[in-house]
């Protein structure tokens, strides 16, 4: 018997908190939860520049035929351009691989690892993203993690991390976020990146970058300048993207593996080894949302409408960082300031699951039990009073 006589999982905590939040009948309710961009409306719209390319697509597609395991030729070009820059020395060196979102290029990665190495020691960063241990354990590798955020200023604990990745042997792999880290929005600065870059390189260890939000933080060559500079100097590493944010493509499944290589010879023969480990998977991957931002990254007009909406997303997250910051600071707690100087969706605040019961019952403010904000959900009206909730409460806390 198969299903006879399992017990009961404990509940998936992302869908619970899209429940609950579904559930509060509160009209100023705040969801601050799942990572998506909203706009200033509470909204996940489909971007123009997408619309636009789908409308192309519909008049011209000829043809549903399968691809191949790699996906989307154009799409996989495009995007080893917008990652490494068309003119970095390393793009001939690369391929890229379309996947199933970020989170099937980062499982890809991970069944590749096992079929050329067997089991690897893979290292992901205290805290990230909830899917990394999952994705890398289950796919047979041993976990560790290094210490990454500094509590006590927000940023990144660089000497901890360090020192945590003092033991790294020949062929381990580094889980690096390429920009907007989640769930911190602290980055490495591009001092900090050649240092983990010259650790890596002589203890023989292999990064992967994980980029799920290029040109949430500073633009899309500023959010991509660590991977470069990475690129430059190691022999060999993976990046797992994904477009799921910047395109607001989310349920398309739209990502990339890329794997840079020593030489272009190597490179091809590595990618000859990657492509049955998907053909055995999933054979290939979706083809719509790869389509369309080939269309979008290949038409000039259309690119610039999207680096514009880009650019308005990032611009409206820099803002409310700001606005949260300058009215938890009001609070009279901690200085704040590390919320307006990180980037991205995400920051991580240091609140117990009863605090973030208790903004979700009495605020009608909800974020994830972890302690995780995204403050895609706050806008100029509501900003003021969650900065105010939340400060207070964790003032409350310091305080006794
Ligand atoms: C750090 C990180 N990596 C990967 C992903 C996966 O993205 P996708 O939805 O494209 O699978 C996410 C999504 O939240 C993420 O935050």
């Amino acid at each position: 018997m198969l299903f006879e006589g399992l017990t009961t999982p404990s509940p998936d905590p992302i869908l619970g908190m899209a429940a609950r939040f579904n559930a509060d009948p509160a009209p100023d309710k705040v969801d601050m939860g799942i990572g998506v961009y909203m706009d200033d409306h509470g909204r996940a719209p489909v971007l123009e520049s997408v619309k636009q390319a789908e409308a192309k697509l519909l008049k011209d597609q000829s043809s549903k035929a399968y691809l191949s395991s790699a996906g989307h030729e154009t799409y996989n070009h495009h995007i080893r351009a917008l990652l490494l820059g068309t003119d970095h020395p390393a793009i001939d060196r690369a391929r890229t691989i379309q996947t199933p979102g970020g989170t099937g290029a980062l499982r890809v990665a991970a069944d590749f690892l096992q079929a050329l190495k067997g089991a690897c020691r893979v290292w992901i960063p205290d805290p990230t993203w909830a899917n990394h241990r999952g994705l890398f354990a289950g796919a047979g590798h041993s976990v560790s993690t290094y210490r990454y955020l500094d509590a006590e200023t927000g940023g990144v604990a660089f000497e901890a991390m360090m020192a945590d990745l003092a033991p790294l042997g020949p062929g381990d792999v580094v889980i690096l976020h390429g920009c907007c880290q989640n769930p911190t929005g602290a980055d490495l600065t591009p001092a900090q990146w050649a240092e983990v870059g010259e650790l890596l390189r002589a203890r023989g260890a292999v990064p992967l970058i994980d980029i799920a939000y290029q040109g949430f933080g500073q633009g899309l060559d500023e959010d991509a300048a660590g991977l470069r500079l990475l690129a430059d100097t190691q022999p060999e590493m993976l990046i797992a993207s994904s477009c799921s944010k910047n395109f607001a493509l989310y349920r398309e499944r739209v990502g990339a593996l890329t794997l840079v290589s020593q030489s272009a010879e190597s490179a091809d023969k590595a990618l000859g080894h990657l492509l049955p480990v998907v053909r055995a998977n999933y054979s290939m991957p979706p083809d719509h949302g790869a389509a369309v931002v080939a269309q979008i990254l290949g038409d000039p007009d259309l690119r610039a409408l999207w680096i514009a909406e880009l650019t308005q997303m990032r611009e409206r997250l820099i803002g409310v960082r700001a606005a949260l910051a300058g009215a938890m600071n009001q609070t009279g707690g901690r200085d704040y300031g590390f919320i307006a100087r990180n980037r991205g969706m995400f920051v991580q605040l240091d609140l117990s699951p009863a605090q973030v019961d208790y903004l979700r019952e009495h605020e009608h403010i909800h974020l994830s039990r972890s302690g995780r904000m995204n403050v895609a959900g706050l806008n100029r009206g509501n900003v003021a009073r969650v900065g105010a909730a939340v400060g207070r409460l964790l003032r409350g806390a310091a305080h006794g």
